[in-house]
């Protein structure tokens, strides 16, 4: 007698709905420094079993310095080159989760490539949670000012309105990184597959 094939695919998770339905697409995470781009990218990725890019790193990787002295060198307007550059280069390679720097998505043609070759998500965090962690290194050059504090409320002012036009918006709070990660996981799978998968999802209404 023949053998019954079997009919039973790949388990099904929201984790694999997500990827299924991405395609070549990439997660494209965006918002201020200290958000947690790349801490909960790095953690989302591993939930996706999808390849972490760091845009930040792959650009002081190309440029061959650190971005610090990119600005230093070049100035600001050489690193937004670069930036734009090495974005759309990585969104080629996709399915990956790219975590971008803070200023990356102000820029309209990065936008807009990210618009078309991925599913962005703002990741919100208020100005005295950003302050709180940006203090931990000395890195940005943005920040060298006299008063960080009020240039971090100035970037918050100017870049929300364009953050906002992220696919999906996640609030990031000082709660477990895992949490933020299944808060992603639901909100992609909602976006992406058109359903809400665990109790998780109910704290997206809570999104400021
Ligand atoms: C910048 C953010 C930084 C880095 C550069 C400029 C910005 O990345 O790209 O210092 O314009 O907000 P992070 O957001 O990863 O810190």
């Amino acid at each position: 007698m023949p053998e019954t094939a079997s009919t039973a695919g790949p388990i099904a998770s929201p984790e694999a709905d997500i990827t299924a339905a991405l395609g070549t697409r990439s997660v494209v995470l965006v918002g201020m420094m200290g958000a947690g781009k790349s801490t909960i990218g790095r953690r989302l990725s591993a939930r996706l079993r999808l390849p972490f890019l760091d845009a930040d790193t792959e650009i002081e990787a190309a440029a061959g310095m650190s971005i610090p002295d990119i600005f230093e060198t070049h100035g600001e307007p050489h690193f937004r080159d670069g930036e734009a550059r090495v974005i759309a280069r990585l969104l080629d390679a996709g399915p990956t989760v790219l975590a971008t720097g803070g200023g990356a998505f102000m820029r309209d043609d990065t936008r807009a490539r990210i618009h078309d070759k991925a599913v962005s998500i703002w990741l919100k965090a208020d100005a005295e949670i950003i302050m709180k962690r940006v203090k931990r290194r000395a890195d940005r050059p943005l920040l060298k000012t006299a008063d960080p504090a009020a240039t971090i409320e100035r970037l918050i002012e100017q870049r929300e309105p364009v953050y906002r036009s992220a696919d999906i918006t996640i609030w990031s709070r000082d709660v477990p990184h895992e949490k933020i990660v299944d808060e992603c996981v639901d909100a992609l799978h909602a976006r992406l597959c058109g359903s809400v998968t665990t109790e998780a999802s109910n704290t997206l209404s809570a999104t400021p």
